[in-house]
């Protein structure tokens, strides 16, 4: 057995379960340095715990010394538009997701946790702000009505409706600690009158001629939910509304877990022309379609 012994952790362990239950340490020690700022600077030597964290990144490639800053694969890690600074609230997501996922829990979303519920409200916020711009600007630049599925702890709804004054949105959502974390921040970010969170699936979703724009993660939407859904975000859509909808295309573990399971870019295509939608165009991971 060929061991490795490093001052941060013994690294190829006595079995191969040894060395998988070291990646969740170097993870682990990504997320508290990231946490702590140190990252990019060096521990206080004094502070053994993160003097070790660090040297087991800096022993498996993830951190550079002198000075100590990340690697190019930590600085390419965290999700598009994601600091590396915010790296710790993903890494903590993660590792949750795993451990339900573990305990046997069913597909879906099943986030609890109130701090990881406003972390990924964050993180989702700066990600689909970035796909809606580079998707439709057009109709972003017009837009005075937003619907949000999934809405979550409202991250993308607080952001839009910051960056531009003359918007209302609606945040769809079925999870009871989502909802209770979305009204909170909505309240505390003082959109309170513009943003509505709604205990309801997009399932059924009633509203006619209501949205100029409509953002669908179809990876988190269970593929019955999201075929009954389609038809009605159409009528929920003005003339000339749009429906940007997120895509998990590649065929994985981790995105069936999620709830919504794998769409192939053509099949939702295909799936948005069945639901009346036209001029629909594919952008990298996600496909829009208008009224
Ligand atoms: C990853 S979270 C979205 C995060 C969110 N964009 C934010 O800014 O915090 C996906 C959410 O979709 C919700 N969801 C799943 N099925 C749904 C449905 N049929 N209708 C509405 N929301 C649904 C889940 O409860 C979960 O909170």
């Amino acid at each position: 057995m060929n061991e490795s012994f490093h001052r941060g952790l013994r690294l190829q362990g006595m079995t191969s379960f040894d060395d998988l239950v070291a990646q969740f340490w170097i993870l682990g020690a990504i997320g508290r340095l990231a946490d702590q700022d140190l990252l990019h600077r060096a521990a206080d030597p004094d502070d053994e715990m993160s003097a070790l964290s660090q040297q087991l990144l800096i022993d498996t490639g993830w951190l550079l010394t002198d000075p100590v800053r990340p690697s190019a694969g930590l600085l390419a890690a965290p999700p598009p538009g994601v600091p590396t600074s915010a790296l710790s609230g993903y890494v903590r997501e993660q590792i949750a997701r795993i451990g339900r996922f573990a305990a046997g829990s069913p597909p879906g979303w099943n986030e609890h946790d109130r701090d990881r519920i406003r972390w990924r409200g964050r993180a989702s916020g700066l990600i689909a702000q970035g796909i809606i711009e580079r998707c439709c600007p057009d109709v972003l630049q017009r837009a005075t009505g937003f619907l949000d599925v999934g809405t979550g702890a409202a991250g993308i709804a607080v952001r839009l409706c910051r960056a531009s004054p003359g918007l209302r949105a609606v945040g769809l959502e079925i999870s009871p600690a989502a909802l209770d974390v979305a009204r909170i921040d909505v309240a505390e970010a003082g959109l309170a009158d513009r943003i509505e969170i709604r205990d309801q699936s997009v399932a059924e979703l009633t509203d006619v001629e209501a949205y100029d724009l409509a953002w669908l993660p179809q990876q988190f939407i269970p593929r019955g939910e999201l075929l009954e859904a389609l038809p009605r975000v159409l009528r929920s859509l003005r003339p000339d509304g749009a429906l940007v909808m997120a895509l998990a295309t590649e065929d994985d573990l981790p995105n069936l877990v999620s709830g919504g399971g794998t769409l192939p870019a053509a099949e939702a295509v295909e799936l948005l022309e069945q639901a009346g939608f036209h001029t629909i165009s594919v952008h990298d991971m996600t496909v829009v379609g208008r009224r």
